[in-house]
Protein backbone atom coordinates (compact mmCIF):
# COMPACT_ATOMS: atom_id res chain seq x y z
CA UNK A 1 0.00 0.00 0.00
CA UNK A 2 2.87 2.69 0.52
CA UNK A 3 4.37 1.68 -2.45
CA UNK A 4 1.48 2.66 -4.57
CA UNK A 5 0.67 5.59 -2.57
CA UNK A 6 4.47 6.51 -2.78
CA UNK A 7 3.46 6.21 -6.91
CA UNK A 8 0.29 7.82 -6.99
CA UNK A 9 2.07 10.93 -5.58
CA UNK A 10 5.47 11.14 -7.38
CA UNK A 11 3.03 11.10 -10.73
CA UNK A 12 0.86 14.09 -8.96
CA UNK A 13 4.24 15.86 -8.89
CA UNK A 14 5.85 14.78 -5.78
CA UNK A 15 9.65 15.31 -5.22
CA UNK A 16 10.48 13.29 -2.19
CA UNK A 17 8.48 10.73 -0.49
CA UNK A 18 9.29 11.24 3.44
CA UNK A 19 7.81 8.21 5.43
CA UNK A 20 6.74 9.09 9.07
CA UNK A 21 7.63 6.27 11.33
CA UNK A 22 7.64 8.54 14.32
CA UNK A 23 4.09 9.78 14.95
CA UNK A 24 2.79 8.48 18.34
CA UNK A 25 -0.89 9.06 18.00
CA UNK A 26 -3.54 6.34 19.00
CA UNK A 27 -5.34 6.34 15.96
CA UNK A 28 -2.45 5.83 14.28
CA UNK A 29 -0.29 3.43 15.85
CA UNK A 30 -3.83 1.20 16.72
CA UNK A 31 -3.28 0.53 12.91
CA UNK A 32 -0.14 -0.56 13.33
CA UNK A 33 1.37 2.83 11.33
CA UNK A 34 3.10 5.64 12.96
CA UNK A 35 5.88 4.80 15.71
CA UNK A 36 3.93 1.18 16.00
CA UNK A 37 6.02 0.00 12.70
CA UNK A 38 9.04 0.48 14.97
CA UNK A 39 8.24 -2.93 16.64
CA UNK A 40 8.46 -4.87 13.62
CA UNK A 41 11.62 -4.22 12.11
CA UNK A 42 10.57 -7.02 9.32
CA UNK A 43 8.12 -5.27 7.96
CA UNK A 44 10.04 -2.10 8.01
CA UNK A 45 12.71 -3.47 5.99
CA UNK A 46 9.93 -4.70 3.52
CA UNK A 47 8.04 -1.07 3.16
CA UNK A 48 11.49 0.36 3.14
CA UNK A 49 12.43 -1.83 -0.07
CA UNK A 50 9.75 -1.64 -1.88
CA UNK A 51 8.86 2.07 -1.64
CA UNK A 52 12.58 2.81 -2.43
CA UNK A 53 12.72 0.56 -5.54
CA UNK A 54 8.77 2.10 -6.69
CA UNK A 55 9.67 5.32 -7.34
CA UNK A 56 12.61 7.93 -8.79
CA UNK A 57 12.39 10.38 -6.13
CA UNK A 58 14.46 10.31 -2.85
CA UNK A 59 12.81 8.64 -0.04
CA UNK A 60 13.39 9.66 3.41
CA UNK A 61 12.62 8.65 6.78
CA UNK A 62 11.34 9.79 10.05
CA UNK A 63 11.75 7.62 13.29
CA UNK A 64 11.99 7.52 17.12
CA UNK A 65 14.27 5.85 19.12
CA UNK A 66 12.26 3.45 19.88
CA UNK A 67 9.04 1.58 20.69
CA UNK A 68 9.61 2.12 24.78
CA UNK A 69 12.34 2.44 27.03
CA UNK A 70 12.97 -1.47 26.66
CA UNK A 71 12.93 -1.48 23.21
CA UNK A 72 15.15 1.26 21.82
CA UNK A 73 15.90 -0.44 18.58
CA UNK A 74 16.42 3.12 16.84
CA UNK A 75 19.91 1.82 15.67
CA UNK A 76 18.49 -0.82 13.82
CA UNK A 77 16.09 0.92 11.82
CA UNK A 78 18.69 3.31 11.22
CA UNK A 79 20.70 0.60 9.76
CA UNK A 80 17.65 -1.33 7.62
CA UNK A 81 17.31 2.25 6.20
CA UNK A 82 20.77 2.97 4.75
CA UNK A 83 20.52 -0.80 3.17
CA UNK A 84 17.04 -0.14 1.49
CA UNK A 85 18.32 2.98 0.08
CA UNK A 86 16.68 5.59 2.09
CA UNK A 87 18.50 9.09 1.84
CA UNK A 88 17.98 10.87 4.96
CA UNK A 89 17.01 10.09 8.03
CA UNK A 90 15.18 11.96 11.00
CA UNK A 91 15.11 10.97 14.16
CA UNK A 92 13.04 12.80 17.02
CA UNK A 93 15.23 12.01 20.17
CA UNK A 94 11.89 10.18 22.50
CA UNK A 95 10.12 6.49 22.42
CA UNK A 96 6.63 6.15 21.38
CA UNK A 97 6.05 5.71 25.27
CA UNK A 98 7.33 9.11 26.05
CA UNK A 99 4.84 10.90 23.90
CA UNK A 100 6.07 14.42 24.36
CA UNK A 101 6.91 14.12 28.51
CA UNK A 102 10.34 14.44 29.53
CA UNK A 103 13.40 16.02 27.21
CA UNK A 104 14.50 14.65 23.67
CA UNK A 105 17.48 12.22 24.78
CA UNK A 106 20.24 13.22 21.95
CA UNK A 107 22.89 10.51 23.21
CA UNK A 108 21.23 7.80 20.82
CA UNK A 109 20.75 10.38 17.81
CA UNK A 110 24.12 11.02 18.16
CA UNK A 111 25.01 6.72 18.14
CA UNK A 112 23.20 6.75 14.71
CA UNK A 113 24.63 9.08 13.21
CA UNK A 114 27.90 7.61 13.92
CA UNK A 115 26.29 4.12 12.90
CA UNK A 116 25.28 5.01 9.50
CA UNK A 117 26.65 7.33 6.42
CA UNK A 118 23.26 9.07 5.18
CA UNK A 119 22.16 12.96 6.47
CA UNK A 120 20.55 12.67 9.91
CA UNK A 121 18.39 15.39 11.54
CA UNK A 122 18.21 15.43 14.99
CA UNK A 123 14.76 16.35 15.76
CA UNK A 124 12.87 17.29 19.36
CA UNK A 125 13.01 20.34 21.65
CA UNK A 126 15.18 22.12 19.57
CA UNK A 127 13.22 25.63 20.75
CA UNK A 128 16.16 28.35 20.02
CA UNK A 129 19.14 28.96 18.17
CA UNK A 130 21.55 28.13 20.91
CA UNK A 131 19.81 24.93 21.32
CA UNK A 132 20.00 24.07 17.60
CA UNK A 133 23.79 25.01 17.44
CA UNK A 134 24.24 22.91 20.95
CA UNK A 135 22.59 19.95 19.36
CA UNK A 136 23.90 19.99 16.20
CA UNK A 137 27.95 20.15 17.87
CA UNK A 138 26.96 17.82 20.70
CA UNK A 139 25.41 15.18 18.29
CA UNK A 140 27.58 15.45 14.94
CA UNK A 141 23.87 15.20 12.64
CA UNK A 142 23.89 17.07 9.51
CA UNK A 143 20.50 19.10 10.09
CA UNK A 144 18.16 20.04 13.09
CA UNK A 145 14.47 19.81 12.32
CA UNK A 146 12.13 21.73 14.16
CA UNK A 147 8.67 21.27 15.11
CA UNK A 148 6.00 23.10 17.75
CA UNK A 149 9.31 26.09 18.15
CA UNK A 150 7.91 27.54 15.21
CA UNK A 151 4.50 27.17 15.77
CA UNK A 152 3.80 31.31 16.04
CA UNK A 153 7.71 31.79 14.92
CA UNK A 154 8.39 30.60 12.23
CA UNK A 155 11.51 33.09 11.59
CA UNK A 156 12.74 30.68 14.56
CA UNK A 157 14.40 29.37 10.98
CA UNK A 158 16.41 32.66 10.27
CA UNK A 159 17.25 33.02 13.54
CA UNK A 160 19.45 29.74 13.82
CA UNK A 161 20.64 30.11 10.08
CA UNK A 162 22.01 33.84 11.31
CA UNK A 163 23.33 32.70 14.65
CA UNK A 164 25.06 29.27 13.38
CA UNK A 165 26.87 31.59 10.42
CA UNK A 166 27.47 35.02 12.54
CA UNK A 167 27.44 33.36 16.22
CA UNK A 168 25.10 36.49 17.29
CA UNK A 169 21.68 36.58 17.89
CA UNK A 170 18.79 38.64 15.43
CA UNK A 171 16.57 41.21 17.24
CA UNK A 172 13.16 39.90 17.55
CA UNK A 173 11.18 40.94 14.75
CA UNK A 174 9.02 44.09 15.21
CA UNK A 175 5.35 44.22 15.00
CA UNK A 176 5.16 45.62 11.79
CA UNK A 177 6.68 42.24 10.52
CA UNK A 178 4.97 40.15 13.18
CA UNK A 179 1.92 41.66 11.37
CA UNK A 180 3.13 40.99 7.66
CA UNK A 181 3.93 37.11 8.04
CA UNK A 182 0.77 36.76 9.73
CA UNK A 183 -1.20 38.03 7.57
CA UNK A 184 0.49 36.56 4.81
CA UNK A 185 0.10 33.42 6.87
CA UNK A 186 -4.09 33.25 7.41
CA UNK A 187 -4.23 33.86 3.78
CA UNK A 188 -2.56 31.33 2.80
CA UNK A 189 -4.35 29.11 5.35
CA UNK A 190 -7.87 30.62 3.57
CA UNK A 191 -6.13 29.88 0.29
CA UNK A 192 -4.91 25.87 1.17
CA UNK A 193 -7.92 24.81 3.42
CA UNK A 194 -11.31 26.88 2.06
CA UNK A 195 -12.71 29.77 3.95
CA UNK A 196 -14.49 27.01 6.61
CA UNK A 197 -11.78 25.37 7.74
CA UNK A 198 -8.95 28.13 7.10
CA UNK A 199 -10.60 30.17 9.92
CA UNK A 200 -10.64 27.62 12.37
CA UNK A 201 -7.32 26.56 11.73
CA UNK A 202 -6.20 30.63 11.45
CA UNK A 203 -7.79 30.99 15.56
CA UNK A 204 -4.71 28.20 16.56
CA UNK A 205 -2.11 30.08 14.57
CA UNK A 206 -3.16 33.56 15.93
CA UNK A 207 -2.69 32.34 19.91
CA UNK A 208 0.60 30.60 19.38
CA UNK A 209 1.29 34.24 17.39
CA UNK A 210 0.05 36.46 20.22
CA UNK A 211 1.81 33.85 22.57
CA UNK A 212 5.01 35.21 21.23
CA UNK A 213 4.03 38.23 21.33
CA UNK A 214 2.32 38.87 24.87
CA UNK A 215 5.51 36.97 26.56
CA UNK A 216 7.11 40.26 25.92
CA UNK A 217 4.67 42.36 27.37
CA UNK A 218 3.68 43.34 31.28
CA UNK A 219 0.07 42.31 30.91
CA UNK A 220 -1.75 39.80 29.16
CA UNK A 221 -5.04 40.50 29.70
CA UNK A 222 -5.23 42.47 25.85
CA UNK A 223 -4.08 39.47 24.82
CA UNK A 224 -6.71 37.48 26.20
CA UNK A 225 -9.51 40.16 25.34
CA UNK A 226 -8.21 39.98 21.84
CA UNK A 227 -8.29 35.74 21.71
CA UNK A 228 -11.51 35.95 22.50
CA UNK A 229 -12.78 38.37 20.22
CA UNK A 230 -11.04 36.50 17.42
CA UNK A 231 -12.36 33.06 18.24
CA UNK A 232 -16.05 34.11 17.91
CA UNK A 233 -15.33 35.34 14.54
CA UNK A 234 -16.59 33.72 11.52
CA UNK A 235 -15.13 34.85 8.13
CA UNK A 236 -12.09 35.66 6.43
CA UNK A 237 -13.40 39.31 5.96
CA UNK A 238 -13.74 39.86 9.52
CA UNK A 239 -10.49 37.98 10.66
CA UNK A 240 -8.41 40.13 8.59
CA UNK A 241 -9.04 43.63 9.75
CA UNK A 242 -9.46 42.04 13.89
CA UNK A 243 -5.69 42.09 13.09
CA UNK A 244 -5.15 44.96 11.94
CA UNK A 245 -6.85 46.73 14.03
CA UNK A 246 -4.96 44.75 17.25
CA UNK A 247 -1.41 45.56 15.75
CA UNK A 248 -2.51 49.45 15.38
CA UNK A 249 -3.43 48.99 19.07
CA UNK A 250 -0.34 47.44 20.10
CA UNK A 251 1.67 50.24 18.26
CA UNK A 252 -0.07 53.11 20.30
CA UNK A 253 0.65 51.30 23.55
CA UNK A 254 4.04 50.90 22.71
CA UNK A 255 4.20 54.59 21.64
CA UNK A 256 2.49 55.36 24.62
CA UNK A 257 4.55 53.40 27.50
C1 LIG B 1 0.52 19.20 16.32
C2 LIG B 1 1.65 18.33 15.81
C3 LIG B 1 1.51 17.66 14.59
C4 LIG B 1 2.53 16.85 14.09
N1 LIG B 1 2.38 16.23 12.88
C5 LIG B 1 3.41 15.52 12.37
C6 LIG B 1 3.32 14.94 11.07
O1 LIG B 1 2.28 15.03 10.38
N2 LIG B 1 4.39 14.26 10.59
C7 LIG B 1 5.55 14.12 11.32
O2 LIG B 1 6.52 13.51 10.85
N3 LIG B 1 5.66 14.65 12.56
C8 LIG B 1 4.63 15.35 13.08
N4 LIG B 1 4.75 15.90 14.33
C9 LIG B 1 5.95 15.65 15.12
C10 LIG B 1 7.01 16.70 14.88
O3 LIG B 1 7.49 16.62 13.56
C11 LIG B 1 8.21 16.53 15.81
O4 LIG B 1 8.79 15.26 15.62
C12 LIG B 1 7.85 16.65 17.28
O5 LIG B 1 6.93 17.72 17.50
C13 LIG B 1 9.11 16.88 18.12
O6 LIG B 1 9.82 18.00 17.65
P1 LIG B 1 9.72 19.44 18.39
O7 LIG B 1 10.17 19.23 19.82
O8 LIG B 1 10.63 20.32 17.61
O9 LIG B 1 8.28 19.86 18.33
C14 LIG B 1 3.72 16.69 14.85
C15 LIG B 1 3.87 17.38 16.07
C16 LIG B 1 2.85 18.17 16.56
C17 LIG B 1 3.04 18.88 17.90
Amino acid sequence: MLAEAAMLNVERGAQIVDINMGCPAKKVCNKAAGSALLRDEALVETILNRVVSSVDVPVTLKIRTGWDMDQRNGLTIAGIAEQAGIQALAVHGRTRACGYRGSAEYDTIARIKRAISIPVFANGDIDSPQKAKQVLESTGVDAVMIGRAAQGRPWIFREIEHYLNNGELLPAPKAEEVEAILIEHLQALYGFYGDYLGVRIARKHVGWYLAGVSRDKDSNSHFGDFRKLFNSLDTAEQQLPAINKFFSSLQYDSKAA
